[in-house]
């Protein structure tokens, strides 16, 4: 069942009724301030971090769901509804949320009243921006009262929600106009300030929640509202919220606009007041609402936004034979990386904005869906994340995003996280052809003085690797690897240690974590990507480095094969009491498929690709995707940890996680199986789920980072939707491995390895300067195999198109 439908011409999705499955959201601003926003408005705005610097307030996990937003609340002769339906929850007479790249568009109508919302976050501008126009349809004139409401979150979101004892003591507003500031700790030690204003006269405000709302009523019925009138209250501690108040009327036909801006604003501290010490300086507040407060210039913002995208998506644009995969790689697919890129985990309907910022894995992958957009951002992301790495070549593994800096309370010691960074380094290089990324002087732990190159940082997360083995010479599997569920240091057995930060006091003494616990996870990735760093020590001339590091991956790609090799797939571990993990010799969890790609794209050895793809597909396929481990586990082993206290098929436990089916579909690619390849890709791409909106549950134009596996009473469900690595790298899956489209260090790749059935396919890429316009042809229907290229016309040797550096070029690849 659907919920809705998509529009590609415009770039949206079409919800078409408020009750969808879960709220299904979208994300308003690309670069300093944030908005989420549900289909019916629901959601909250922050300023870069959203834990640091929360503006608007959101309740996760509520009854009922999906409480706190911007609402606008209309009572019409005593019929009161909201736009988006909730929290009022009216019938509407019409009902439609039109979510697009960067903004949202909410209608409502009701008794021939129309009210359409506008909501997005114009570029270079920290506020959003949102447009109401009320159009009388009744045919007869209309009174009616209206109100918006939004509600202030005292700035630190943890804080907000559990130090009560001192937040309701310093909330403060300040109300000038039709603007109400929010100025809580202005006075003292911030220097920043939120407002919300409208572009006209208003007949009155709230700025106290209490007396809007009424202590036991709720959004659902502010006590205001159900008046009809407004308490021009002023916020004295308690929970300041802002509520402009409106007494409308139309005549037959006749229609209403008002602009309003929820808007942040930072101030010198010289500047913060005017010059009675007190009245806190709005210059800048009222420089912002100025540039948006007339439809015009509302509208000129959306083009402006409109163009952005049209740019932005112009980069890379695919025509194949399916609609579905042209869908999801020109608009929705390259969206989320956009979203991933910006917010790493940090803040969805299912990640609080609290608990995570920026990931250092994380980020580093997904800045391979993200770099074409917009390389310098993933430059400057880059040194940042960079800049938390320590000398030795481990990592922080997570940073705030306001103060980048390492977060300690998460520490490091993953065993996974140096790797992702010679891979996303390599990709901007593959990208931009910029080796200067190498020479750029990074800090390590955030310490200028002890700034090195960035090729020094590449070189110690190598050695990081080398220099941390096991018995069998595995990568030690430390803290954890990639799965931050497979806990082989940790031994819990006690309610409340957190897996991601407990390690057993036994392994104290040796530094933290087993010396025994290995990773074929961590062997695989190595061989895979370390030979980039050998590719960019060969650029630099550095041949001597290169052949050093060459055997190291030698040398792994030995051990894997000695001692990772279970007969028809790669095991999964070696734990602490130097047992198999994933093997055929396990009760539980014999196969994973965590080292699998890798270990193929790898080319360790082409007997075992050949079982291992088998073994996947007979083993860890199902109807809704690929389940991360076979058999799942059906009891606690306190060995493993965390991904045994999941029941059997979701999460890390069985449950299909998107993130690492990519690996498999490009390894499927990889190895020439396109129909394979395209079957795992088509099986968890959202628009092919559509149809199944119902059990799916989640938004059909984003992945989530999971659907429930084949062992779970849900089967098919999907949770954890957006901020999921899952988007780079079915991104990287489809148009770099499927559809072949390849950035590589000397030039672009063109190598597609597609469904037989397919005539061919065309794709538009610009590429360092130039743009290209390939045609794949395949008249002898085969999945993959250049058989000629030519570039203008004239043939080329290989695959790679040489870098032409400008113009535009018609390149033409034919398969047999
Ligand atoms: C989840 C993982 C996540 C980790 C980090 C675990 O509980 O299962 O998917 O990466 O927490 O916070
Ligand atoms: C989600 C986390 O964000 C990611 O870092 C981790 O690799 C996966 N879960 C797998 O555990």
């Amino acid at each position: 069942m659907k919920f809705g439908h998509f529009d590609d011409a415009n770039r949206e999705y079409v919800i078409e009724t408020p009750r969808t499955p879960y709220p299904w959201i979208n994300y308003l601003g690309t670069q300093g301030f944030f908005s989420l926003i549900s289909n019916t408005a629901g959601g909250y705005s922050f300023y870069k971090d959203a834990r640091l610097r929360r503006i608007t307030r959101y309740r996760y996990n509520n009854v009922p769901i999906d409480m706190g937003g911007r609402y606008f609340y209309i009572n019409d002769n005593g019929t009161i509804w909201n736009p988006g339906w909730s929290p009022v929850k009216t019938e509407l007479d019409a009902y439609e949320c039109r979510h697009g790249m960067g903004y949202t568009i909410i209608t409502g109508k009701k008794n021939g009243l129309k009210a359409q919302v506008t909501f997005f976050v114009p570029q270079d501008y920290d506020g959003e921006v949102q447009q109401v126009v009320l159009t009388n349809e009744s045919g007869s004139d209309k009174t009616f009262k209206f109100w918006s409401f939004a509600e202030w979150c005292l700035w630190d979101a943890q804080d907000d929600c559990t130090n009560f004892q001192r937040n309701f003591s310093t909330g403060r507003v300040e109300i000038k106009d039709s603007v109400i500031y929010h100025k809580t700790e202005y006075r003292d030690r911030r220097n920043h300030y939120a407002f919300y204003s409208v572009n006209d006269k208003i007949d009155g405000y709230d700025t106290d929640r209490d007396t809007f709302i009424g202590l036991y009523n709720g959004f659902h019925n502010p006590q205001a509202v159900l008046d009809g009138k407004c308490g021009n209250s002023l916020a004295d501690g308690w929970s300041p919220i802002a509520s402009h108040f409106k007494e409308i009327t139309l005549k037959a036909g006749e229609s209403k606009t008002l602009v309003f801006v929820l808007g942040y604003v930072e101030m010198p501290v010289d500047k913060k007041f005017e010059a009675d010490g007190k009245t806190i300086n709005k210059e800048k507040a009222l420089a912002m609402i100025e540039k948006y407060n007339t439809p015009e210039k509302f509208a000129a913002g959306m083009k402006e936004l409109r163009t952005y995208w049209d740019k932005l998506l112009g980069i890379l644009n695919v025509n194949t034979p399916e609609d579905k995969v042209n869908r999801m790689v020109n608009i929705w697919n390259q969206y989320q990386c956009m979203v991933t890129f910006n917010l790493s985990r940090s803040a969805s309907y299912f990640e609080s904005g609290i608990g995570r910022g920026m990931g250092f894995r994380d980020s580093n992958q997904d800045i391979l869906g993200f770099v074409h957009q917009i390389p310098d951002r993933a430059r400057e992301r880059l040194i940042d994340i960079a800049s938390t790495q320590l000398e030795d070549g481990g990592c922080y593994h997570q940073y705030q995003p306001l103060t980048k800096k390492g977060n300690a309370d998460i520490g490091g010691d993953f065993s996974d996280d140096p790797l992702w960074m010679i891979l996303s380094v390599s990709a901007y290089i593959k990208e931009t052809g910029d080796w200067s990324i190498l020479d750029a002087k990074v800090p390590y732990d955030n310490d200028e003085s002890k700034a090195k190159s960035m090729l020094d940082h590449l070189t110690v997360s190598f050695y990081h690797i080398v220099n941390n083995l096991g018995p069998h010479g595995l990568p030690l599997a430390m803290r954890a690897d990639w799965n931050d569920c497979i806990n082989l240091s940790c031994f819990s057995d006690t309610p409340g240690e957190s897996f991601q930060t407990y390690t057993n006091p036994k392994f104290k003494a040796e530094g933290g974590y087993s010396k025994v616990a290995e990773s074929v996870f961590v062997a695989a990735l190595f061989t895979y990507v370390g030979p980039n760093f050998v590719g960019i020590l060969n650029h630099l001339g550095k041949a001597d480095e290169a052949k050093k590091a060459q055997a190291e991956i030698d040398k792994m790609k030995k051990v894997m094969m000695d001692s990772a090799w279970d007969g028809n797939w790669f095991m999964r571990a070696y734990d602490a009491n130097g047992q198999k993990m994933g093997s055929k010799e396990c009760e539980e969890g014999q196969i994973f498929i965590e080292p699998q790609g890798f270990a193929i794209m790898s080319d360790i050895d082409k007997d075992a690709t050949k079982k291992t793809l088998a073994a996947i597909d007979e083993r860890l396929n199902t109807k809704h995707g690929l389940v991360l481990n076979n058999p799942a586990f059906s009891k606690y082993y306190v060995e493993y940890g965390e991904i045994s206290t999941y029941p059997g098929g979701y999460k890390e436990n069985a449950g299909i996680f998107t993130h690492n089916n990519a690996w498999i579909i490009c390894a499927e690619a990889y190895a020439g199986r396109g129909d394979k390849a395209f079957e795992y890709y088509s099986k968890i791409a959202p628009a092919f789920n559509e149809e199944i909106s119902d059990l799916h549950k989640t938004e059909p134009y984003v992945y989530g980072q999971m659907i429930a596996g084949k062992d779970a009473s849900r089967f098919g469900e999907g949770k954890n939707s957006w901020l999921t690595g899952t988007a780079a790298w079915n991104m990287v899956a489809i148009s770099q491995y499927i559809l072949g489209v390849q950035p590589d260090f000397d030039g672009l790749r063109v190598d597609p390895s597609i469904p037989h059935a397919w005539d061919g396919f065309t794709a538009t890429r610009q590429f360092r300067g130039a743009t290209y316009r390939i045609t794949v042809k395949n008249p002898d229907h085969v999945c993959k195999g250049v058989k000629s290229m030519t570039v203008d016309g004239k043939a080329v040797d290989g695959c790679i198109i040489p870098d032409l550096g400008s113009g535009e070029h018609q390149v033409e690849v034919v398969l047999g």
